[in-house]
């Protein structure tokens, strides 16, 4: 537990998902991988309650429990207008797409959909099913505190476009290289957006993934970047 005595609860379930729980009780899924997914513990693979799933873009380490768990906790779901099309076509009810630029409420909580520098195919019965663009989003709690989810990303120089517009508070940002940023790209992104806090994740899931805070700490020291970064394993929660 890494303590900012805010009223929110930040917990990182492994991977690029996260369960987010406002001081108003509300809880948020961003990027629904859970069954399949080697860092989540068990225990937090079932929800309470769900209000909404956010989803950044349509890879399977993003999205694969979208539909089961949609289905099972009926959350509104914030994703890009074609993720949008394929979850009505699978069942899914309370689906709000939306694009980026564009900010909506759910459940008292906005979402600020933003850039990322990835792809979005989702691979659906063999075939690889168009999943319009990739996205990260900004997320303002009834608070008014700002989280920046980067999702899956390279660096990109338009990230100060996202500090100059929300000021995030607090970055999430992937480090595991390879298939998104590692520690040089998200030290430089840091720079960029400038949070107070910077929690890294899409690492350690799989040995391909080499990025890890340690070298992050590095880097953002080599470049002066003044930042906290908050280190969480999977399971653990800052709040
Ligand atoms: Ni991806
Ligand atoms: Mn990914």
């Amino acid at each position: 537990m890494v303590t900012l005595n805010r009223g929110f609860a930040l917990t990182w379930l492994g991977h690029s998902t996260f369960k987010l729980v406002t001081r108003g009780g509300r809880t948020v899924l961003v990027d629904p991988w859970v069954e399949g997914n080697p860092a989540c513990p068990k225990e937090l693979k079932s929800f309470d309650r769900m209000d909404v799933m956010a989803i950044t873009h349509g890879h399977g380490d993003h999205m694969a429990d979208a539909v089961t768990l949609a289905k099972k906790y009926q959350p509104v779901v914030v994703c890009n207008y074609e993720i949008s099309l394929y979850l009505s076509r699978k069942g899914v009810a309370h689906v709000q797409a939306m694009n980026k630029g564009g900010t909506q409420q759910a459940a008292g909580v906005r979402f600020t959909m933003v850039h990322a520098l990835h792809s979005s195919g989702i691979e659906d019965g063999g075939q690889v099913i168009y999943g319009g663009e990739p996205c990260g989003y900004v997320v303002t709690l009834e608070d008014g505190t700002r989280i920046y989810f980067a999702g899956d990303t390279g660096p990109f120089s338009d990230m100060a476009l996202i500090h100059e517009l929300y000021e995030p508070e607090i970055a999430v940002l992937p480090v595991g290289d390879l298939f998104t940023m590692g520690p040089r790209e998200a030290a430089l992104a840091a720079r960029l957006l400038r949070p107070r806090i910077l929690v890294p994740c899409h690492h350690g899931t799989f040995p391909a993934l080499t990025g890890t805070p340690d070298a992050l700490r590095a880097e953002l020291a080599s470049r002066g970047v003044d930042v906290e970064v908050v280190a969480l394993r999977p399971g653990e929660t800052l709040s």
